[in-house]
This record gives structure tokens, sequence and C-alpha cells, in this order.
């Protein structure tokens, strides 16, 4: 996907002449190596000559942001461009909210350089509402190396039975095997990441996003939801209130040996100077071949005023040029969403997530993201999410959740 590209050095910032548009935008990255993220996009438009005007909604994946940008649409008052992604920028366009970027990506042939799956995802109506930034890769796990070799593992486990196998070594020596926090999204990223490990892409596509009633109910969901039941049993007891970075901070500091997580904690062990390979180890979790996407994308609202649709028309050049897209998923642990940029100075966490990509684009395994709001509309999510949340916190069997679970999804399909 990446032959034939140019070298990074010969690509430059846009060139457009120095621009006094305004741009608000509304996001969700706070945690120390998202802020540095976006802290190379708002240097880069105020470069250009433009304001940014910051809103920050703090709160991990994004539900507190989409709550925000509700209340100001509703109002009246929508920020200019917002991080949002998935088929949320499908409803928002049906609701007439977007502007459209066309004549930039037309301009710059977005087209000709973005995976076709993404650019589907950023257009309505044949034309772009939205720019990307990134392709995150969900389905990881993060580990300490030097706490594994406390237990005497000395490599990355490749399949479930053996997560499992390493984890209850690692409880009965008294370190906690898995790190994780206590949003409800959080419990899906996991939840997950363990149907497309214990299912395969295909039960994922089924059940997740055709919201297919028998794969819902199969046997196989029962499994997912048995290994999910392990995953609870690993975790430590102090996880209430603890955001996915701190979670990350902890596999770091040695405090637990992994966590299950998407590439943006790559971006939190980068910020704290780690080195892959050397201070903690990524690898894909345990599956039968496959890749959960997630991509981050900024998407542009209806909004009047001259300064304020020139903002917007700077930003979206600025987000897809290829020098913006290095710097910025350098920082965000992401690799770019473009094909055209070298990954030359990108590390062997990103350079593995990228040939997977294409691995599993070209053997049809590539998923979106149920977690990360790539999937399905908000409305089927929130039935998992509650759900997998209530089965996390509760000792309720795996046959009552799925269940429970068939039933929402069909509560949500009347509505
Ligand atoms: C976003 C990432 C972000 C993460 C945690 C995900 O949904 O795609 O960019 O870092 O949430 O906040």
């Amino acid at each position: 996907m990446r032959a034939g590209r140019p070298p990074v050095s010969a690509l430059a910032l846009p060139t457009a002449a120095l621009a006094d548009g305004s741009v608000e935008v509304l996001h969700w990255w706070t945690s120390g190596g998202e802020a540095r993220a976006v802290g190379e996009l708002k240097a880069a438009f105020e470069a250009q000559g433009g304001t940014w005007i910051d809103s920050p909604i703090a709160g991990g994946g994004g539900d507190a942001a989409m709550t925000a940008l509700r209340a100001r649409v509703v109002a009246g008052n929508p920020p200019s461009a917002v991080q949002l992604k998935g088929p949320g920028i499908q409803e928002w366009a049906e609701q007439g909210a977007l502007a459209d970027v066309d004549d930039v990506a037309k301009a710059e042939n977005w087209d000709a350089v973005l995976p076709p799956v993404l650019a589907a995802i950023m257009k309505y109506e044949n034309k772009y509402v939205a720019a990307p930034v990134n392709i995150h890769r969900v389905d990881w796990i993060w580990a300490n190396p030097a706490v594994l070799a406390k237990v005497g593992v000395t490599t990355m486990p490749t399949t479930w039975d053996e997560f499992n196998a390493i984890a209850d070594k690692l409880k009965e020596a008294g370190i906690t095997p898995l790190a994780n926090g206590s949003d409800p999204w959080q419990d899906l990223t996991l939840w997950d990441v363990v149907a497309l490990g214990v299912g395969g892409a295909e039960f994922y596509q089924k059940a997740i996003v055709q919201l297919d009633p028998a794969a819902l109910t199969s046997d196989t969901m029962v499994k997912v939801f048995d290994q999910m039941r392990k995953m609870r049993g690993y975790v430590d007891e102090g996880f209430a209130g603890r955001s996915w970075d701190l979670a990350t901070r902890m596999v770091m500091n040695g405090e637990a040996a992994f966590q299950i997580m998407g590439d943006w904690a790559k971006g939190e062990f980068a910020a704290a100077g780690k080195v892959p390979g050397t201070d903690y180890w990524c690898a894909p979790a345990p599956d039968q071949g496959g890749y959960i996407l997630n991509s981050d994308s900024f998407v542009f609202f209806k909004v009047s005023g001259e300064d304020k649709v020139k903002g917007q028309k700077v930003l979206a050049s600025l987000v897809m040029s290829p020098s913006f897209q290095e710097t910025f998923n350098l920082a965000k642990g992401s690799i770019p969403a473009r094909t055209d940029v070298a990954l030359d100075k990108f590390d062997s966490c990103a350079v593995k997530s990228h040939e997977d990509l294409l691995a599993s684009i070209g053997n049809n395994t590539l998923v979106p993201s149920l977690s990360q709001e790539m999937a399905i509309p908000r409305s089927y999510r929130g039935e998992f999410l509650d759900l997998v949340t209530q089965f996390y916190n509760t000792d309720m069997s795996s046959a009552d959740a799925v269940k429970a679970l068939a039933a929402g999804i069909e509560r949500a399909r009347a509505q």
C-alpha cells in the first residue's frame, strides 16, 4: 500500500499562504500522549496564521465529548471541527449538520491516497465531510518484560490459553496480571479484543457488525463472555475511577504485567520516553488473523462566517498533509491514514500494525471497532456497552449475558 511513496524529506507542510482563519476544535485528547499529539496540530495550524480555539472534553473513548457535542448542536452553536468517527459521521450528516470540504479533497486528490475503507467513512453523498488523521489498531497487548521475567516468561502469549496460563502464574506470584480501569468503554475495549480473538473475524462481522441473531446467541458468544469473566479475575481490586492512561502507567511502572488497549497506549509510553522492545513489548492480542480498526478524524460542522469556513479548509488541508500525518502519528501511537507516508521514522509496533493491516485487508479479516464507535450506530453500541459493563461488574453468567445482549439488540432494533 505504501509502495512508490515519496521520501518524507520531500514532503512539506502545505504551502498555502498564511491563513487567518479560525477553528474551534472539540476533542477528547487530554492524556499525556494525546495532548502531545493534538499540540502538534494546534502548533501547525497557528504557524499558518490561524486562530485555534481548544475545546477539550476529558474522558477516554469520547463518550463525554459526544454528549457535549449534542448539547452544542442542539443549542445552535456547533464547534467548527470535531474529533468524531465511524457511523457517527453519517448520522450527523443525515441530520444536515455537516459542511463539506470536498473542494480541498478534490484539489489534493484525497481519493488517491486514502484506503478506500476509510475514504468511504469520510464521505456523505460522495463528498468529503471529514478528514482522517490516523489508523489506530485496537487489538494489542502491551507488556512489561521485566515483570514477565519475574515468573520466567520471555515471550508474549499467542493464544488465550497461553495468556490465561501466564496470568494465573502472575497472580500466584502476587503480581497483577492485567491493568484496566473502570470506564465502561475500557471494559468494552477488552471485550472487543476478546470477541475477535475467541470468535474470529467472521464471527465478529456477523455478531457485532451485522447484529445477526444466530451469531449473537451462539456458543461462540458464550465463550467470549467466559474469557471476559477470566479477564475480570486478572485485574486488581483498585480499578474504580482509574482512567486508561493510568492503567498504561501501571504497566510502565511494573505494577501490572499487561494492558489490552489500542495503540493510543503507545502514545503514553512514547511521552514517557519508553522504547518498544526494551522497556515494553507490544504484540497483537491472540487471534486467528484479524485487525480491529479505529481511525480518528475531524468532522466539519456547518458554521457561518468567512473566517470560520476558511479555518475549516485550512485545517482539512493541514491534517491530510503528509508531513503532519507523520509528526502527529509518531506522537499519537497510530500510523498515518494516508498510504503514501513512509514509515521510516516509526517503531516496530507501527510497522507491525501496517503489515497486519494490509494482510487483514487482503484476507478479509479487517473489522471495525465496536468499542471505538467504528462499527454500529450509537443506539446499538450502547446496548453492548451497558451489558458488557454489567457483566464485568457483577457475577452474571455467560449464558444470561448472551440472552440479555440479544434482547437488548432487539430492543434497539424496535426503536
Ligand atoms: C480514540 C483515540 C483516543 C482513545 C482514548 C479512542 O476512541 O480513537 O484517539 O486516544 O479513544 O481516549
